[in-house]
Formats: C-alpha cells, structure tokens, sequence
C-alpha cells in the first residue's frame, strides 16, 4: 500500500487498487458544480489527518474562506491541521491580486513558487484548484500545451502526488484545452447530467497508469460527510 495514495473518499479507492499512484500527476475534471474541488479536498485534508501526509492546495480560482467553508460544511475541521502546519491552502489568485494588473498566474510562477516551498512544508500531496485559472495566462493553446508538459515534467521530479482540477466546458468536452488528459497519469472525470429535470453526479476512471482500475460510470453522491461514490452500481 505504500505506493498508493488514498483519496479515502468513500467508494473510490477500490476502484484504482487503493488509490493514486505515488509521484504521478493526476487530472479531476468535470463541468462546473461537479464536486471537482470538494474531491481534492478531501484528497488533502484525508491525507493530513488519516496518514499523516502534510499536503498543499493551490487556490486559483475560489477564494481560500469559500472553500474553507466547503469543509466546514462537511465536516473537515480545517484550522487544526492548518495550525499543525499539515494542511497548508495557499491562495496564489490573492498574490496576483497584489502583482503586476491583469496577470493572472501562470506556471512558471507556479513552478517557481513551488519549487521552494514542497520541499520546505515537506508536501505529499498537492492540489492545484484550477489549471484552467493558469490556462488565462496563454494566449494560445499551443502555448498553454508546452508550458503545462514542462510543468507535469517539474511535478514528477518531485516526492509529491499532484491533482490537477481542470473544468470542461460543455458535456462533449471532457477539458479545455482537449490535451490535459495526454499528459496526465490519470484521468477522473466527474460528471453532472440532467436526467428528468434533475442533476446525476457521476465518476469514471478514465485512465490510470500502473494501475488495474475500474472503467464504469457510477453515480455519485454529495452526503453529509462530503462525497460518496456509489462503487457497485453502473450509470447506465
Ligand atoms: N451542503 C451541501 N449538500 C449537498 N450538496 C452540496 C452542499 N454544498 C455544496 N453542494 C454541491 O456541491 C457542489 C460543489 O462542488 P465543487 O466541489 O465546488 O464543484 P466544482 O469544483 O466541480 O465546481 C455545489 O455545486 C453543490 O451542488
Ligand atoms: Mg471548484
């Protein structure tokens, strides 16, 4: 198990032989409102608590009190582990904020900022919320495509399992850019579909490396302790 790093979301795990590859970088994406951001948080804040793994969240897009509120919500006391320094949520959108007018982040000072701050807080697993945020800096998807290679090449010189939130635009389109998927060790696409006036979550593993994983839609749900995959039903 040493080689894996569980989500402990309930019903996920055991679909990837125990969860994410350790040292890979991983991609979570799913439309709007799909449970993108409360899957990675879980992936931080389980990992703090339950195996002692100092993790990082990279806030992009939301802001740090919006999402420490999501956590509240379900139940992740969120200020122990940020005080025992394991659960770090760093708002880089903010440190645009205070630079240079209208520069939105992008990997290099991703890359940069990281590159001195895993190794210091002793990070295993990080969470960057959201690359769509970083893909505002390129003006070309030929750009964004070179620059988001570089960077999954810098993560995986790391001692740190990465997830990369990234939105897809409509139901036909599972990312952006059309590519994140390619340079990904694997792909969770979490889905939301209207099904008779009402909304279905769905998960699928659409693609892990090293791993055996279960290729089935199933439903998924938002309980009162965060999220619960449904691992033995099938969307069909
Ligand atoms: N207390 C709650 N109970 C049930 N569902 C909730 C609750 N709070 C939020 N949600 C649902 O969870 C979704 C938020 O998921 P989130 O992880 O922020 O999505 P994403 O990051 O993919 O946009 C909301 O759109 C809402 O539908
Ligand atoms: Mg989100």
């Amino acid at each position: 198990m040493d080689d894996r790093l569980a989500t402990g979301i309930e019903g996920f795990d055991g679909l990837v032989q125990g969860g994410f590859p350790a040292r890979t970088v991983n991609l979570v994406a799913g439309p709007a409102g799909s449970g993108k951001s409360l899957f990675g948080l879980h992936f931080c804040y389980n990992g703090a608590r339950q195996f002692g793994e100092p993790a990082m969240y990279i806030v992009l897009e939301e802001t740090k009190a919006s999402l420490q509120r999501v956590m509240r919500t379900f139940g992740m006391a969120y200020e122990d582990l940020e005080r025992s320094e394991r659960c770090l949520m760093i708002d880089l959108g903010e440190l645009r904020v205070a630079g240079p007018e209208g520069s939105a982040i992008g990997f290099q000072e991703l890359q940069d900022f990281l590159a001195s701050s895993l190794r210091a807080a002793h990070v295993r697993r990080l969470v960057i919320d959201s690359l769509s945020a970083v893909g505002l800096h390129y003006a070309t998807p030929g750009e964004f495509r070179g620059r988001l290679f570089g960077f999954s090449r810098f993560l995986r010189a790391q001692d740190v399992t990465t997830l990369l939130i990234a939105e897809s635009p409509d139901a036909h389109s599972l990312t952006a850019h059309g590519v994140e998927q390619f340079i990904a060790d694997s792909f969770v696409h979490l889905g939301l579909e209207e099904v008779k006036g009402e909304l279905r979550r769905t998960l699928t593993v659409r693609k892990m490396r090293f791993t055996k994983h279960d290729t089935t839609k199933h439903p998924m749900y938002i309980t009162p302790s965060g999220l619960a995959v449904a691992a033995d039903e099938k969307v069909v």
